[in-house]
């Protein structure tokens, strides 16, 4: 990774975990002129999880301040040490990590403008640290970049009405522009499968809701099942002493070309992922989100998504596979051309807003 040296400059992005770096990739490509500086925080640390996308990816970070760890506080301080350094003018962060949290907090802690790509996405369920993220760092933000019309209508009900715009969701010109390339790498799997991914503390954090994943895919044994696994999961697995049944395959986290090419061949997709609701919807494939909620609504109302809570649920689980195996998509709410859209935008808004706030 770059070490730029560190010197003013007019748009500071921040990326912190693996699916921003997916997700910024485009975005930071068309930004790449010299006004502009993209800074990882090192949320997310391993190979697999964050060298590798920016090498797939093509992408690069001109600074990765490495802390290695999700604590918001201690991010909000090395972020807030580095805006002091470079003084930009305006501030990007995407999502709901708490990176990104961190990145708001430290913005509005050195009053530096702040945009929000990805804003209004809300899935009702406060327990979760993404959802209270997410509102937070929507009311700390100056700008507020909607990926659909109804997350629009959710900042709406919220009173957030300023400096709202639909620009779409910029996973759509990432997707595209890979998965074609992910169909030439050799991923060597069966057909007929469904891919799994699994990471969200409802589902993986204690002994009884693994114990109840397993239970609920030997339901399903008939199908086989490929399960990139994220290394949280893998950990408490591990430390639960938990046997996942035959028919899924456990495999280390892959790179984003191998796992478009498996949501390619997949029969259908089962996940609690984000990004991944998002991703199967754009590449017409049916999904079943494995959590009683979701944040992104615009898939379920569609009916390219329905939701399993994997726990206090009494609909048969293989009946509900059966249900989305043979639904067919024809489109996805996210908008087209929209790393253009979005870039185009924030330089009106630079253009507009004075150039330095100290
Ligand atoms: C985080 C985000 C979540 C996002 C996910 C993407 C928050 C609150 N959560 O969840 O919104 O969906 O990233 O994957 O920010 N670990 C490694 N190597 C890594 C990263 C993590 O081994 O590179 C392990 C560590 O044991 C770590 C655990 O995974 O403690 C959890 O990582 P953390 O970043 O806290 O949360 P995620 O579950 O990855
Ligand atoms: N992904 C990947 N390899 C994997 C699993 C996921 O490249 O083994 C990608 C996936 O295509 C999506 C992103 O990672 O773009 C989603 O990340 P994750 O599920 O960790 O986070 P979330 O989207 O839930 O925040």
């Amino acid at each position: 990774m770059v070490q730029k040296s560190l010197k003013k400059c007019e748009i500071l992005t921040l990326a912190g975990t693996r699916p921003e770096v997916i997700k910024l990739s485009e975005f930071v490509r068309h930004l790449d002129y010299e006004n502009h500086i993209y800074a990882y925080t090192g949320q997310h640390y391993s190979e697999n999880m964050k060298d590798i996308f920016f090498n797939e990816l093509d992408s690069k970070a001109d600074l990765d301040l490495r802390c290695n760890t999700s604590d918001v506080e201690i991010l909000r301080q090395k972020i807030a040490d580095l805006i002091s350094a470079l003084r930009p003018s305006i501030m990007v962060v995407y999502g709901d990590t708490n990176s990104s949290l961190a990145g708001a907090l430290a913005a509005r802690d050195t009053k530096t403008r702040l945009i929000h790509i990805e804003a209004g996405l809300r899935s009702f369920d406060m327990r979760m640290p993404e959802e209270r993220n997410r509102i937070e760092i929507d009311q700390l933000s100056d700008y507020l970049f909607c990926p659909s019309t109804l997350s629009r209508e959710y900042l709406h009900f919220e009173g957030i009405e300023n400096n709202v715009f639909v620009t779409g969701n910029l996973i759509v010109d990432v997707c595209k522009k890979f998965a074609e390339m992910g169909l030439k790498e050799k991923v060597d799997f069966p057909d007929d499968f469904l891919l799994l991914t699994l990471h969200r503390a409802e589902n993986v954090d204690d002994i009884n809701s693994l114990k109840t994943l397993s239970t609920k895919l030997k339901e399903i044994s008939h199908h086989k099942i490929i399960f990139p696994i994220h290394p949280r999961t893998k950990k408490n697995l591990i430390q639960s002493n938990i046997q996942l049944p035959e028919n899924v395959t456990t495999i280390d986290p892959v790179g984003y070309l191998d796992f478009l090419s498996l949501l390619h061949k997949c029969k259908l997709v089962l996940t609690d992922s984000g990004g991944v609701q998002e991703e199967a919807v754009i590449l017409k494939k049916p999904c079943i989100t494995l959590r009683h909620t979701t944040e992104r609504w615009e898939t379920v109302l569609m009916r390219a998504n329905r939701l399993y809570p994997l726990f206090q649920n009494n609909e048969d689980f293989g009946s509900a596979v059966e249900s989305m195996l043979n639904i067919k998509i024809q489109s996805h709410p996210y908008g087209e051309d929209v790393t253009a859209k979005t870039v185009s935008l924030l330089k009106e808004i630079l253009l507009q807003s004075p150039k330095v706030r100290y």
